[in-house]
């Protein structure tokens, strides 16, 4: 995948990882080496979690519980798309309950970068089926879940300014039994086109 070349190696991440998870016997010490660790984030997640690179997912202003959600996921290596396995499951192997909390913290604090529209046509077709499904085929609308701005609510990640690579390829995992935890979203996308999906990836990054 060429757009993750330049990136720091997982060695050294792991690296990190080992130091945080070695140091974790206080909050304290946690709360230290999660201070220290999102430097590390920031070479792929970008300054403050707003991400520059199509595939890699944004984390500013993201949902507390969705994060730690996720950072669970991936320590029991249940989360495991190939780009998870090969970059967030070092990672958070070492992780305490503790860091990843302060991990969730730090980035739910964080200001989001404002949305970036691409394309308006299709960003269209994707903001009807955002607002209000497609009731024939028992899509419910996606602001239900994910807020009217696509701002999110508590385990309803934001989707709003994320990557729309990104967001396709999750769209495409919802149907593998790579994202075990995605259930309803499993149902959500299951009868919808590749096109349709594309759409409210496009609306949701303009957002
Ligand atoms: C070497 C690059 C790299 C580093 C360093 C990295 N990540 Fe990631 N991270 C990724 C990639 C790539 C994905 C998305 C993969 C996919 O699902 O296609 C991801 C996904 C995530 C997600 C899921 C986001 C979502 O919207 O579901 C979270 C949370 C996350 N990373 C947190 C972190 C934290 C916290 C750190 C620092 C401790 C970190 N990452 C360091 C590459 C990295
Ligand atoms: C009934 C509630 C519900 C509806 C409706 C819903 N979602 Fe979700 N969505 C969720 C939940 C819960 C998750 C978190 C899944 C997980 O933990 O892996 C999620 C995850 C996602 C993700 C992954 C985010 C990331 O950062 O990796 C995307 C993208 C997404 N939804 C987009 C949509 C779109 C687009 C629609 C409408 C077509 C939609 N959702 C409708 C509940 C919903």
């Amino acid at each position: 995948m060429t757009s993750l070349k330049k990136l720091p190696t997982l060695a050294a991440i792991a690296a990190i990882a080992a130091t945080a998870g070695a140091q974790a016997q206080s909050s304290k010490a946690d709360l230290e080496s999660v201070q220290r660790a999102v430097h590390v984030c920031a070479s792929c997640h970008g300054e403050n979690g707003n991400s520059t690179k199509p595939l890699i997912p944004s984390l500013a202003g993201q949902m507390r519980e969705y994060t730690i959600r996720q950072l669970k996921d991936f320590r029991s290596q249940s989360r495991s798309e190939t780009d998870i396995q090969a970059y967030m499951w070092g990672i958070s192997a070492l992780l305490s309950d503790e860091q990843i909390e302060g991990f969730a913290d730090y980035y739910a604090a964080q200001k989001p970068a404002p949305g970036k529209s691409t394309n308006p046509k299709l960003e269209a077709i994707g903001k009807v089926i955002y607002e209000k499904g497609l009731a024939d085929k028992g899509v419910l609308p996606c602001k239900q879940c994910h807020g009217d701005n696509a701002e999110g609510a508590s385990g309803f990640p934001r989707p709003a300014g994320q990557k729309a690579d990104y967001v396709y390829k999750q769209l495409q995992a919802f149907r593998t039994p790579l994202r075990p935890h995605g259930v309803v979203m499993k149902n959500e996308i299951a009868a919808m086109t590749p096109q349709q999906l594309k759409a409210v990836a496009a609306y949701v990054q303009s957002r």
